[in-house]
């Protein structure tokens, strides 16, 4: 029987471990690699597609333990690390895309991707068009072109929060002859990017994995051996590299990541469950609960969730309103990044671009994610919070003590429904 996915990520990249010596692979840090005799430097400096020590840059061991534990999360079969989340978007883009081609981009993507498409891809004489993340087959279809070469998804978005249906954008781009990218951060482990037909995936290390806001990293993972050649050639051809240092804080942040993901996981289901029943929130924007766009995609395609998501207030709360909410919590931090430990809230709707005529919330909107406190604490924090946000808008009594997660649902469950 196949282990599951705590198992694997104990005792995965730990080749060796019945043999005596550190529980932990090594920190190699490495520019230059010996070699016994110029012969075999040049045998071996033609495997630059394998996991071989040839020089710094091509990898180490770290590097290499590194990428096989990303591989196996991912259900891919190569796996190639790189220096941020947001080169891990973009050097499959270069890597991929030459003057000429097209590609298309989910409206609600993350916004750093969409800057490079704007500015860099668009430089470089690469056109970008903008599809609205919930459009269904036939608008997929209308806006692919003979030169479309990557349909590129975000599912959900990370500020939108919208489920893509990625069967759909898979069926469509290979029926163009176009690979379908995926930013699958959110979707760790309960989205298996290939089996739902995506051809390149990519993480952001730097939330989940790395899980201790102390890092910076990105890997980008394909299941073939074609996309593989494309995908390390572009990476190499970048000068693509990521400290090893990193790379051995990312291994070691994947050992916890399952109980850190389960725990962050049900908080933010309880505390989302319990902003939907606010009298200031208009809307709860967490795949697992209908009021999300594409929550029957999630049930579909997810097993489960993460600790990001977003809310959106009535419509009489201003901008300075949730601002002045965020500013008084008390465990919650102001700053960007998620996957942590801690718990982060940002005001959202300035953050959004949105291509012209599309998006708006209806009311203003701010994002969480939910770390490893306890979720009760979190709740008392979010309950004063709002008070001092209703009494920004229009002073009134405050409310009495809220009631705790464990009242609510004593039994976390992982549909949300
Ligand atoms: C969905 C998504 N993808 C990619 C990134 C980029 O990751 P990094 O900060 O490591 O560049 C982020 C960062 O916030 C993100 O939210």
């Amino acid at each position: 029987m196949a282990d599951r996915f705590n198992t694997r990520l104990v005792h995965g990249a730990r080749a060796g471990t019945k043999i005596h010596g550190a529980v932990n692979p090594k920190l190699v840090r490495a520019s230059t690699i010996l070699y016994p005799s110029c012969a075999e430097r040049r045998t071996t400096g033609k495997r630059s597609l394998e996991q071989v020590e040839i020089y710094g840059l091509y990898g180490t061991e770290t590097h290499f333990a590194l990428e096989n534990m990303v591989s196996e999360i991912e259900g891919g079969s190569h796996c190639q690390i790189v220096s941020s989340g947001l080169a891990a978007i973009t050097v499959p883009l270069l890597a991929y895309l030459a003057a000429g081609d097209h590609v298309l981009v989910p409206d609600s993507v993350y916004g750093p991707t969409r800057s490079f498409c704007n500015a860099t891809l668009h430089r470089f004489g690469v056109t970008t068009s903008y599809y609205d993340p919930q459009a269904d087959e036939a608008a997929l279809t209308a806006m692919m072109r003979p030169e479309t070469k990557v349909v590129f998804a975000e599912s959900p978005g990370s500020h939108t929060f919208e489920i893509q249906d990625v069967p759909i954008l898979a069926r469509v781009a290979h029926a163009h002859g176009a690979k379908l990218f995926m930013d699958n951060t959110w979707g760790i482990h309960v989205f298996q990017p290939f089996a739902h037909g995506v051809d390149v995936s990519i993480q952001a290390l730097t939330k989940y994995v790395g899980g201790h806001s102390d890092l910076v990293l990105g890997a980008v993972i394909v299941n073939s051996e074609e996309d593989w050649l494309w995908l390390r050639r572009g990476a190499l051809e970048q000068g693509q590299y990521a400290s090893p240092d990193d790379c051995w804080l990312a291994l070691r942040g994947a050992r916890t990541l399952a109980l850190r993901l389960r725990h962050q996981e049900q908080s933010a289901l309880a505390i989302a469950k319990w902003l939907q029943d606010r009298p200031e929130v208009m809307r709860v924007l967490h795949p697992a609960l209908p009021s999300c766009p594409g929550h029957e995609l999630w049930k579909r395609d997810f097993t489960g969730s993460c600790g990001l998501f977003g809310v959106v207030f009535q419509p009489h709360f201003s901008q300075d309103a949730v601002v002045k909410m965020i500013d008084s919590l008390r465990l919650f931090g102001i700053g960007a990044s998620w996957g942590g430990f801690e718990s982060l809230a940002l005001p959202t709707s300035m953050t959004i671009t949105r291509s012209e005529g599309t998006g708006g919330f209806g009311g203003e909107a701010a994002r969480f994610q939910i770390g490893l406190e306890h979720v009760d604490d979190l709740i008392v924090d979010l309950h004063q919070a709002l008070a001092v946000m209703r009494d920004f808008a229009e002073p009134v009594e405050c409310a009495s003590a809220p009631r705790l997660a464990g009242e609510l649902d004593a039994e976390f469950r992982q549909t949300g429904d």
